[in-house]
């Protein structure tokens, strides 16, 4: 079989397993203006290539079309009595608003501020991190149809923040799991997997060791599944999951897998790598029962800031998501083809990170050229 034969084959299976519908919980419940028929969305531009792959998704979505309006929501960190806290404005613009897309933030390091990141999860109760990772077409990994959905816990466990030095040498780092956490994210992966037809939820622990906290993660997962007769569900320890995913990832491909925070954090970077040999074409949705911010996973990467080198896809597929949050399905489908064909299409289609020779701009302009 020809190599373009190959690649519009997956591009096509990739186009098909693309969801059109949604869980009920963290539902998108904003309405476009009346007036013009366009729905406002927050965009926070973020810092190092921020603005560059920024620009290139507003000048894909003006060329596609679609029914948004950016409205430009910056969040540089403020430390009010020693707090990070986000400015008032970009609060009362994603409350408004609804949906955010979100580029990388930089930490500050040694001014005292906590990662904005968490800040904006804490802020707007962004309670589950959903990571879809599947293989890219035309760009070589070792495997070649992953297809992995996972779902993490966003709100505490490790990432709680509670840490003491009980005398000099000797420091505590508690692992926070409570039952409401854990139901709110675990409902959210059974709807999750219903909506978009994948019969099985893996719930990923090690409550051979943590067996109050990984123990209460796993009961409560046990207690919901009355209410998804529908979804299998199958408990599995971390270490057995790593091992799987590693040496057959295709075995997860009717699965969505839940799991608490660190353990997420940890998979779904493993899973971006299985499926993209790198994080820079991964997109990932942050869920909260009201707003919902979609952001590439990537950071600022000051090393080509300015350059003119960024690969805007993590970001292109992180809008693609939204547009299917915000019903929007056929802009997205319209978007996410445009970006999969011209990776596709060869190395001088692409960003020097898939080892192409494009500029983040030639980029964008080849998507438009195929929209
Ligand atoms: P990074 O992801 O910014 O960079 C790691 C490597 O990947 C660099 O070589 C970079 O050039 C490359 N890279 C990243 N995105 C790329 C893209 N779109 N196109 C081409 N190459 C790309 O990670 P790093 O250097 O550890 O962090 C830099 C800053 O980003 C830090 O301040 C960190 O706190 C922040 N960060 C923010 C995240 C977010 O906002 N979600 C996530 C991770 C880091």
């Amino acid at each position: 079989m020809l190599r373009s034969q190959i690649c519009r084959r997956t591009v096509n299976r990739m186009l098909a397993s693309a969801t059109h519908k949604q869980p009920s919980i963290g539902k998108y419940t904003g309405k476009p203006d009346p007036k013009t028929g366009k729905y406002t969305v927050s965009f926070i531009e973020g810092d190092g290539v921020g603005p560059e792959i920024s620009k290139s998704v507003k000048d894909i979505f003006a060329a596609a079309k679609v029914p948004i309006v950016w409205e430009s929501c910056p969040v540089t960190p403020l430390l009010v009595n020693g707090v990070t806290t986000i400015p008032e404005q970009a609060q009362e613009s994603i409350n408004r608003n609804l949906v955010a897309l979100k580029g990388p933030l930089a930490t500050p390091i040694g001014k005292g501020h906590r990662s904005m990141n968490l800040t904006l999860r804490k802020t707007f109760g962004l309670f589950a991190n959903v990571r879809p990772a599947k293989s890219v077409e035309g760009f070589k990994t070792t495997y070649e149809d992953v297809d992995l959905v996972l779902i993490r816990e966003n709100t505490e466990g490790e990432y709680a923040g509670i840490e003491h030095v009980i005398v000099p040498g000797v420091v505590q780092s508690i692992k926070l799991i409570t039952r409401e956490a854990s139901e709110r994210v675990i409902r959210y992966a059974y709807e999750y997997a219903r909506a978009v037809g994948r019969p099985k939820l893996v719930v990923v622990h090690k409550s051979t060791i943590q067996r109050l906290a990984d123990g209460l993660f796993v009961t409560v997962a046990k207690e919901l599944a009355h209410e998804f007769p529908d979804i299998q569900l199958q408990t599995e320890l971390i270490d057995n999951t790593v091992l799987n995913v590693v040496s057959n990832p295709s075995k997860y491909s009717d699965v969505v897998y839940v799991c608490p925070n660190l353990y997420g954090d940890i998979l779904s970077d493993l899973n971006s790598g299985l499926s993209a040999g790198s994080l820079g074409l991964t997109p990932s949705g942050n869920i909260g029962h009201k707003v919902s911010i979609f952001e590439a996973v990537h950071g600022s990467a000051p090393d080509i800031a300015g350059q003119n080198k960024a690969n805007p896809t993590a970001l292109l597929l992180s809008s693609v998501m939204m547009l299917n949050h915000m019903g929007l399905f056929e802009h997205a489908s319209k978007i996410e083809k445009a970006v999969l064909t011209t990776i596709a299409a060869g190395p001088e289609s692409r960003t020097g990170d898939l080892a192409g020779s494009a500029s983040t701009s030639s980029f964008t302009e080849a998507v438009i050229s195929r929209l």
